[in-house]
């Protein structure tokens, strides 16, 4: 099944104001070169309102880098699911694993976020799972079993409908912020095996989730991971913030 190629800006804690303007606009002079690829943008929370000014058009969706699994109430700091649509997020980021490792993200919390995105009224957005194994646990040969309980308990809850809604990031601890890539096919062995495992839980309906590889994708390694079978697309970090090369990026999705 063709999906069509997915490629995610991932700000994580940088950007500006600036920097918005600076990559709506690249985005929107090269609108007639992206047509093929979906661009989402996720930068910090405080800056989708203005992201929601500068990209009016559909080329260009907003996503949250992650969220609260409660509908509102007394929870300091944090954003809900409907305030995070309401400032124009369609995708949100669950599980990464700087909020696995540094804010608390268990396996149990993922699950309850994920199922909140799913839950959340009208079924408009979508979730994308984050998952992947820290450097040890791929030197000992674990990278599988790691992965399969990543999925298996975020995805516990997750009927074969809402596959729809669901896109899965694979994201190697140790090619996260490292400049250590993994290689494409060490990328497209987990790939193929998330593919696998989706097909046997979900049959039929597996064929539709995009799965992204992120971990220090630049503009020159790009084409090759997503020339492989099960890479849609990617998970963008520190490429996000540079305009020309994440257009690159998306550019080599298509
Ligand atoms: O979520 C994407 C991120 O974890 C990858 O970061 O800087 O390695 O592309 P980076």
């Amino acid at each position: 099944m063709q999906r069509q190629p997915l490629v995610i800006a991932n700000w994580k804690m940088n950007g500006s104001r600036l920097l918005t303007s600076q990559l709506a606009a690249a985005l929107r002079e090269q609108a007639a070169l992206l047509n093929d690829v979906a661009v989402v943008v996720c930068p910090p929370a405080v800056l989708l309102p203005n992201w929601q000014q500068e990209v009016f058009y559909d080329a260009v969706h907003l996503g949250a880098q992650d969220a609260n699994e409660h509908a509102a109430g007394a929870h300091t700091g944090e954003h809900s699911l409907q305030l995070l649509s309401e400032a124009g997020a369609d995708y949100v980021l669950v599980g990464h694993s700087e909020r696995r490792q540094y804010y608390g993200d268990s396996s149990a919390r993922v699950q309850a976020k994920v199922d909140a995105v799913l839950a959340h009224a009208g079924q408009k957005l979508k979730v994308v799972l984050c998952v992947g194994e820290q450097e040890h646990e791929r030197d000992n040969g674990e990278t599988v079993k790691v992965i399969e309980g990543q999925l298996a308990t975020a995805l516990a809850n997750v009927s074969a409908a809402q596959l729809a809604h669901v896109v899965i990031a694979y994201e190697p601890v140790w090619a996260i912020g490292t400049g250590k890539t993994a290689s494409p096919q060490q990328a497209q062995e987990v790939h193929a095996f998330i593919r696998n495992w989706l097909q046997q839980q979900y049959a039929a309906a597996a064929e539709t989730v995009p799965l992204l590889y992120g971990g220090s994708v630049k503009a020159d390694s790009a084409p090759a991971l997503f020339a492989e079978t099960d890479i849609d697309g990617g998970l963008i970090g520190g490429a996000s913030l540079e305009p020309d090369a994440f257009l690159a990026i998306c550019r080599a999705a298509q």
